[in-house]
């Protein structure tokens, strides 16, 4: 594989050299691309030596060969560490000021970024929309480690070891990058488009507080997993999930929108869903949201009593998605956790649920008591529209979500 090696300014430039020894004993042709700043910590020869290649930061060197768009046009994974604040400010607003970031924007394979600074500049609102920027665009950008920093400080912000950025990049690159229709790997979803959600949504209350659900989204992360190694091309609508279930579908190749609130999960569902030939509601989407939302945080009067918090209903995403059909013969595929009561059994109230969405298929799940949400295994009862059972599923969540893509792909026309 052809690897294009950008490193920018940071203390941590020196484990870049580190990085580029494994890929080398790895067998891939590396080219290293230093900002200006990085040649301040490690010189050129060292990476000339290493790579047996060429370095320079410059786009006035070398140029009747035109490098600032033909490295990144020849190169089939780019792995930028560490990516200092300043380099993925540049990245994220699209900046060509040098080689490396002239390469980024030339760059169609995987591009996978480490992040190393102080856990300030790491945490700064300007750093982190920096990073949702890039990860939208399908860049994997991995977490940094916590431990210790430059000085006698620690926090979030360390780069992480040379081997597990060697690892996650070369996960990046064999997923095939970002997902697009046709270019998964081979399967029975090859050539499909799928949307999943997955995870709870937050419903603000004020700035800082929210009604929120214990939906760890790993069912949801699963199924999207699941699809694309099936040769799907996936977005995945990610409600409030960990940085590591996120990190771990953008490796598998799946396409990750980080969302908040229902507002926003509707939006970003019924955008995919548009060009999708599956959608799947995994998420746990609030029923009801505030009513008002103040700009400020809402104080506790000694001796009032709480303030009543006035609820308004929330869309149905999945019962909309039912009724609109926004791509013919597209197949909507629902959840429905359940715990049974006075009411009716978990496949009772099941059943009902499939009759009121109007869903192709429902995935019951019993949850509470240490079932379903955040454990690590999953049992699910899968109805069609009409509640009639078609198939049963335990395991590993991954295991069940391979079960609903059999029962998918059976009923999905032309498959
Ligand atoms: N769902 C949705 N929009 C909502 C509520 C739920 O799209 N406002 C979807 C979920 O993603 C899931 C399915 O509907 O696929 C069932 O969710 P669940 O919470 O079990 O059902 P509710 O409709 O909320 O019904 P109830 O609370 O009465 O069980």
């Amino acid at each position: 594989m052809r690897i294009l090696l950008g490193v920018s300014g940071g203390i941590a430039a020196y484990k870049a050299v580190l990085l580029l020894r494994l890929l080398r004993e790895d067998g891939h042709a590396v080219r290293v691309i230093p900002t200006a700043s990085a040649l301040r910590f490690v010189g050129a020869p060292t990476f000339e030596a290493l790579s047996g290649e060429p370095v320079t930061d410059e786009v006035f060197e070398d140029v009747a060969h035109v490098p600032h768009v033909a490295l990144g046009q020849g190169a089939d994974l780019v792995v930028v560490a560490p990516a200092t604040a300043d380099l993925l400010a540049r990245a994220a607003t699209g900046r060509a000021d040098d080689l490396l970031t002239s390469t980024l924007l030339t760059a169609r394979c995987p591009v996978v970024m480490a992040p190393a600074m102080h856990t300030e500049m790491w945490e700064h609102p300007a750093t982190r929309a920096n990073v949702a920027t890039l990860r939208e665009r399908g860049v994997t950008v991995i977490e940094p480690e916590s431990g210790r920093l430059t000085g006698a400080d620690t926090g979030p912000g360390r780069l992480p070891e040379p081997e597990e950025i060697a690892r996650a990049a070369l996960a990046a690159a064999a997923s095939a990058g970002p997902s697009t229709p046709g270019d998964g790997p081979p399967g029975d979803l090859s050539g499909r488009t799928v949307v999943v959600s997955a995870g709870g949504t937050r419903e603000p209350i004020d700035p800082v507080r929210f009604i929120g659900n214990r939906s760890s989204g790993r069912q949801g992360a699963a199924l999207a997993e699941a699809a694309r190694a099936r040769g799907a091309a996936v977005t995945l609508v990610a409600a409030n999930l960990d940085d590591a279930v996120c990190g771990a579908a953008r490796a598998a190749g799946v396409v990750v929108v980080p969302v908040e609130t229902t507002a926003e999960l509707r939006d970003a569902v019924r955008a995919g869903a548009s060009e999708a030939d599956v959608v799947v509601m995994a998420a746990a989407v609030a029923d009801f949201r505030p009513a008002d939302v103040p700009d400020a945080k809402i104080k506790k009067v000694p001796g009032e009593g709480p303030a009543p918090l006035t609820l308004v209903e929330n869309p149905d995403v999945l019962a909309e998605l039912a009724h609109d059909r926004l791509r013919p013969g597209q197949l909507v595929v629902g959840f429905a956790a359940e715990t049974g009561d006075a009411d009716g059994s978990v496949l009772e109230h099941g059943r009902r649920k499939a009759l009121r969405k109007g869903a192709d298929l429902l995935a019951v799940n019993a949850v509470g008591a240490g079932r379903g949400f955040g454990a690590p295994t999953n049992a699910v009862t899968v109805l069609d529209g009409r509640g009639e059972v078609v198939t049963e599923a335990a395991g590993s969540k991954r295991e069940v979500a391979d079960a609903i893509w059999d029962a998918v792909t059976k009923t999905l026309p032309g498959i």
